[in-house]
């Protein structure tokens, strides 16, 4: 974002012609672009271990072959695991540490084929390599790469290692919810905070759509250049997002691609912490994933963007009936990524429960028909537009 900015006040140099203007403003801002935002890493990271190599003798050891993003794969992946999970897996990029590992994880944002041809380690057949790709289709790829992979580890429900963003769940006894507290905090309508206008879906669109069609949208954040008022992104009071965000009734959680399981925490943290409920575009990915229908409400649900608009209007003034998508609060409660059941805990539980046994051998000859883009429907929108 800052190369823009730059790149546009450069661009009002006065005496410059209109045609060498764009010009040097197009080499200016790709040239910003390129030095300034940042690449994922593809270094070989187990190259640049230098730090003192750690005992794990005993421990279940996940080599990481990448870096997840810009920074390392660690232990504090493993941090809200239960105690005994938490003893036995670690981490380790270490050069030493491959040949006692009991699996290798490679993050999809990190790799490309080139260097897995170059791994330089020789293949362990009795150990997991494992994909961990965490990003829709649209934003990691995945490559040919053919017989190389045995495990998944994704947000996509039918992967090896479920390892979602968010989910529910279930209360050990039904927990009395203070259906009346919240609806006193219910002061206002529908929320929008969007960051990143670089999307798939036309979640932009559609929202101005609704807006054209009589919906009341307090639209905030980088794509409308609009912060909360007294709640800045940088430099924010303790509690202020609470304050902003708690009081409203609805919350447009949109996701940036509409694909086959891709649920962000988007939904599950503005469910959980402002108790909002979220409005998302298609129901179908929520109901595989098993989420209860009455926890959000779903734009294609409605014939029509005037009968949506109808029906949360109709909401937003009917105590009882906007309660009704709350009482899934009775029931469940939200978890999100990294905690007890999901992602880590859950490879670790798996190897751990390998740990004397060979693993059932498994392997998928390439990955790319499962994670592309034709696990996504960005089309059904059109029908609104
Ligand atoms: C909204 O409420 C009105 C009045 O109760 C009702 O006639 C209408 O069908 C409702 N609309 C929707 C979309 O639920
Ligand atoms: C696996 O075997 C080791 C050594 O025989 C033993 O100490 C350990 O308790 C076993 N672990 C499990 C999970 O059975
Ligand atoms: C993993 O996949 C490779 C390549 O297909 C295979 O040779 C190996 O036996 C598999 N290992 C496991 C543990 O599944």
């Amino acid at each position: 974002m800052m190369s823009r900015k730059t790149g546009d006040a450069i661009c009002t140099w006065k005496y410059l012609g209109q045609f060498k203007k764009l010009g040097v403003c197009a080499v200016v801002v790709l040239f910003l672009w390129y030095s300034m935002v940042p690449t994922p890493s593809m270094v070989p990271i187990w190259d640049l271990q230098d730090e003192k190599e750690e005992d794990l003798s005993g421990k279940i050891v996940i080599f990481a072959a990448t870096n997840f993003f810009s920074a390392p794969f660690t232990n504090s992946n493993f941090q809200e695991c239960n105690l005994n999970l938490r003893n036995a897996c670690s981490i380790s990029s270490h050069r030493a540490h491959f040949s006692q590992a009991n699996a290798v994880l490679f993050h999809s944002r990190n790799i490309n084929s080139k260097e897995i041809s170059s791994f330089p380690f020789p293949r362990r057949q009795e150990i997991p390599y494992v994909m961990v790709a965490y990003e829709s289709p649209y934003n990691a790829k995945l490559e040919t790469y053919k017989d190389f992979f045995n495990w998944t580890m994704s947000y996509r429900i039918d992967s090896d290692v479920f390892a979602p963003y968010g989910g529910l769940l279930r209360n050990s006894e039904l927990v009395k919810v203070n259906y009346a507290k919240i609806w006193r905090s219910k002061t206002k309508g529908t929320l929008w905070l969007v960051s990143n206008n670089n999307v798939n879906n036309k979640r932009k669109k559609i929202v101005e759509k609704l807006i054209e069609n009589g919906m009341k949208v307090d639209l905030y954040g980088k794509v409308y250049n609009r912060e909360p008022d007294n709640c800045p992104r940088d430099g924010a009071q303790e509690g202020c997002d609470e304050r902003f965000q708690s009081p409203y009734k609805f919350v447009i959680a949109f996701e940036n691609s509409n694909c086959k399981d891709y649920v962000t925490e988007k939904f599950w943290r503005k469910a959980e912490q402002y108790k909002m409920v979220p409005i998302v575009m298609s129901r179908k990915i929520y109901k595989d994933l098993g989420i209860p229908d009455n926890m959000y409400i779903a734009v294609d649900d409605f014939k029509t963007l005037k009968e949506f608009v109808e029906f949360i209007e109709n909401l937003t003034s009917n105590e009882k009936e906007y309660m009704k998508y709350h009482k899934w609060r009775e029931e469940f409660r939200i978890a999100e990524a990294n905690q007890e059941i999901f992602g880590f805990c859950d490879l670790c539980q798996k190897l751990m429960d390998f740990q004397n046994r060979t693993i059932p051998k498994k392997s998928y000859s390439s990955l790319i028909a499962w994670h592309n883009e034709e696990n996504c429907d960005n089309s059904f929108v059109d029908r609104y537009l």
